[in-house]
C-alpha cells in the first residue's frame, strides 16, 4: 500500500506526451538499424551544439584539473556538500544569466539558489509560495510537465488562463481576469501568475507591454509572478529576449522570482543545473534550506565553472547555438508549408507549434487524438498533441526540431507530407510504416480533458449549421492543395 500523494492522478503520466515518449522507446528510429523506427519529435532537448562544448573539452583536458595551489581539489570536491553551492560557480552561473539578457539586468550571487534543473526549481517555488490548495494562474498552451512539477508534491492547484489562436495566444487582460474569476469560483485562493518566457510550447517571447500587463494585474490582486526563463538563451530572432526583471515595478519586486536553468540553451539537461532568482531574502533563505533535496552535484559544479567562465568561448556558443536553431526551424517550418501545414510564427525555442486543425476530421479533441495515434502509429512520429499542454483549441501540436540529426528532420518532414497526403486521399506507401507499433490505449489524461472540453466545442459548433461546419472543413482541405 503507497501513500495517496503518489498514487494520486495529478503527476500527469498517462498524458498523450508522456505516452508518446514510451511508444517511442518501443520502437526507437534510427537511421541504421531502425530507419522505419519512431521518430522522437515530443522531446525540447537541445543537441545541435555538442561538438562546440566537445571541442571545449577537448583542447582544456587539462590534466591537473583537480589539482590547485596547494594540492588536490578531488577531496575537496568529493567531500563539498554546502547547499549554498561551489562560490566561482555561482558567480559565473550569475554572469552568463546577465549575458543571455544583454547585461540589461544584473544577477546579484546573493539572490540566487542552485537547484537540479528547472524543475526542482518551480516545484521549490511552489512549495515556498503557496499552501496545499491554493492556485497559480498559468497561460494555456503550458509545458505539459508543470502538471507534475507544479502540483503534484505540493498540492498546488493550476488555474489555466484561456488564450486562442485569434490573437496568436497572447494573453489578454480579460482572459486574466476570467481566470482569476473562475479561482474564486471554485473557491481557490490565489496566490500568484506562472508564466513561460519565452514560452513552451508556442516558441515565442513576452513584449515588455505584455510584461507590463502581467506586472500591472498582479500588483492589483497582490500576488506573485514566476517567471520561468529557461528557454531565454535560445531567443534566434527578434524581438530580442526581455526578462521580467528589465519590467520591476518597485511595488512587486519582493514578488517576482526566475526560474532557469542549462538544461536548453547549453543542452545539458542530464547535469541537472538550474537556479531560482528573487529579491525576496525570506524566499531564498527558505528555498537555500531546500535545496538539499535537489543539489547539483560538486563536479558539475566545477565543471561548468570552468566552461563557463571562458568568457570568449560562451559569447561564441551563444551566437552560434542560435544561427543554429533559427536554421533548424526554417527547415521544419518551410518543409511543412510546402505540405500545406502552417505554423505560429516564433522567435524561440526548440520547437514549432504547428497548426494541424485542417487534417482533423471534426473541431474536436477527440479528432486530435485521432490524428495523434495515426501519426505515432503509421508514420512513426512522436509530436505533442495541444491537449497535452492544456490547449483550448484542437489541432495544435508542438513539434520539436532540435534533438535529431539534420537528415533526420528531413525524413521527418517527407513523414509529414505522407500523412497530409493519405488525409488527402492519395493512397500513401512510402513513409508509412509497415508494421505499426502502437501498443498504449487512448491516453486517459486527455480523454478526461476532452471530456471538459467538449461542452465547449459543441455550444461553438451549436451556433453553425452541420453543412457549415463541414464546409470550414472542406475549405480548409481545399487550401491544402500545394501550390
Ligand atoms: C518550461 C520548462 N520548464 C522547466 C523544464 C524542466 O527543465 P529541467 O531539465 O532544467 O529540469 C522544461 C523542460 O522541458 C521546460 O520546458
Amino acid at each position: 500500500m503507497l501513500s495517496t500523494k503518489v498514487t494520486c492522478k495529478s503527476h500527469g503520466q498517462d498524458s498523450s506526451y508522456f505516452l508518446g515518449w514510451q511508444e517511442y522507446e518501443k520502437n526507437p528510429f534510427d537511421p541504421v538499424h531502425n530507419p522505419s523506427g519512431i521518430i522522437q519529435m515530443g522531446l525540447a532537448e537541445n543537441q545541435l551544439s555538442f561538438d562546440l562544448l566537445e571541442s571545449w573539452i577537448a583542447r582544456n583536458q587539462e590534466n591537473d584539473w583537480f589539482n590547485k595551489k596547494g594540492g588536490s581539489i578531488f577531496r575537496e570536491l568529493a567531500l563539498f556538500q554546502d547547499y549554498h553551492g561551489l562560490p566561482e560557480f555561482k558567480k559565473v552561473l550569475a554572469e552568463y544569466m546577465s549575458e543571455i539578457r544583454q547585461n540589461k539586468v544584473k544577477f546579484d550571487t546573493n539572490k540566487l539558489v542552485l537547484t537540479a534543473g528547472a524543475t526542482s526549481a518551480n516545484e521549490t517555488l511552489m512549495f515556498c509560495l503557496a499552501e496545499p490548495g491554493d492556485a497559480f494562474l498559468i497561460p494555456t498552451p503550458y509545458y505539459p510537465g508543470f502538471d507534475r512539477d507544479l502540483k503534484w508534491r505540493t498540492g498546488v492547484e493550476i488555474v489555466p488562463i484561456q488564450t486562442s489562436s485569434s490573437n496568436n495566444f497572447k494573453i489578454t487582460k480579460s482572459a486574466l481576469e476570467n481566470a482569476y474569476q473562475q479561482a474564486q469560483n471554485l473557491h481557490l485562493k490565489v496566490k500568484g501568475l506562472f508564466i513561460t518566457n519565452p514560452s513552451n510550447p508556442l516558441g515565442t517571447s513576452l513584449s515588455l507591454e505584455e510584461l507590463n500587463l502581467l506586472i500591472t494585474f498582479s500588483i492589483n490582486k497582490n500576488i506573485h509572478i514566476v517567471s520561468d526563463e529557461i528557454y531565454s538563451g535560445t531567443v534566434f530572432d527578434s524581438p530580442r529576449f526581455v526578462s521580467i526583471l528589465e519590467a520591476l515595478d518597485p511595488r512587486i519586486s519582493t514578488r517576482v522570482h526566475i526560474v532557469s536553468s542549462l538544461s536548453k540553451d547549453l543542452g545539458l539537461p542530464g547535469f541537472r543545473i538550474g537556479l531560482i532568482y528573487s529579491n525576496n531574502e525570506t524566499l531564498i533563505s527558505a528555498a537555500t534550506k531546500m535545496s538539499s533535496f535537489g543539489l547539483i552535484s560538486s563536479q558539475s559544479q566545477f565543471l561548468m565553472s570552468k566552461i563557463l567562465s571562458d568568457k570568449r568561448f560562451i559569447g561564441k556558443y551563444v551566437m552560434e547555438n542560435r544561427k543554429r536553431l533559427k536554421n533548424r526551424r526554417k527547415m521544419l517550418v518551410l518543409g511543412l508549408e510546402k505540405s500545406g501545414i502552417k505554423c505560429l510564427e516564433s522567435n524561440a525555442g526548440l520547437f514549432c507549434w504547428v497548426d494541424m486543425r485542417p487534417l482533423l476530421d471534426s473541431e474536436t479533441f477527440e479528432a486530435e487524438m485521432e490524428l495523434w495515434m495515426k501519426m505515432v502509429r503509421e508514420f512513426g512520429l512522436n509530436v505533442s498533441p495541444g491537449s497535452s499542454c492544456h490547449c483550448s483549441e484542437p489541432g495544435w501540436f508542438r513539434v520539436c526540431f532540435a534533438n535529431m540529426a539534420r537528415e533526420t528532420l528531413e525524413l521527418s518532414v517527407k513523414r509529414i507530407r505522407a500523412l497530409v497526403d493519405s488525409k488527402l486521399g492519395i493512397n500513401v506507401k512510402k513513409y508509412r510504416l509497415k508494421k505499426p507499433h502502437f501498443t498504449t490505449s487512448r491516453p486517459a489524461q486527455d480523454l478526461k480533458l476532452i471530456q471538459l472540453q467538449k461542452n465547449k466545442i459543441t455550444e461553438k459548433f451549436e451556433g453553425m449549421s452541420a453543412a457549415a461546419a463541414g464546409n470550414t472543413i472542406l475549405c480548409r482541405r481545399v487550401m491544402l492543395l500545394r501550390r
